[in-house]
C-alpha cells in the first residue's frame, strides 16, 4: 500500500517519452525522460523532493534556476536558465543548482 504522505510515482507527469538520455548533474551521470523540461526531469530522478518543493512550474519564482555547460565546455561557459522552462537534451551538464533544488541522491 502506498504512504499517504508520498506522492505517486504518476507517469501522466511526463511528457511522452520513448527513451531516456543521459544528463551529468553536479557530477553525477543520470538517465532521465527525453522529450521533458528539466525540471521534470529532476522530478523522475526524486519524485517526493521535487513533488513537494517550492515551485511555480511557469517561470515566475526563479527557484528552479541552474546553471549549465555543454559537454567539453570549460566553466567559465556556463550559462544559467530556469528548469521548469528548459527542454532537456542529451549530454547536458548541469554544473550548480538554486537550493530549491533537492534531488535525492545528488544533492541530498
Ligand atoms: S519553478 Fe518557478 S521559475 Fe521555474
Amino acid at each position: 500500500m502506498e504512504h499517504a504522505d508520498e506522492p505517486a510515482f504518476d507517469p501522466d507527469l511526463f511528457d511522452p517519452f520513448e527513451r531516456l538520455v543521459e544528463i551529468e548533474v553536479l557530477g553525477r551521470r543520470l538517465s532521465v525522460p527525453e522529450r521533458n523540461r528539466l525540471l521534470r526531469c529532476f522530478q523522475y530522478l526524486s519524485i517526493e523532493t521535487i513533488s513537494y518543493g517550492d515551485f511555480c512550474w511557469n517561470g515566475d519564482c526563479t527557484n528552479c534556476q541552474f546553471w549549465y555547460r555543454e559537454e567539453g565546455q570549460t566553466e567559465a561557459q556556463a550559462r544559467t536558465a530556469l528548469a521548469c522552462r528548459f527542454d532537456v537534451r542529451e549530454g547536458l551538464v548541469v554544473t550548480r543548482l538554486d537550493p530549491h533544488v533537492r534531488i535525492k541522491g545528488v544533492t541530498e
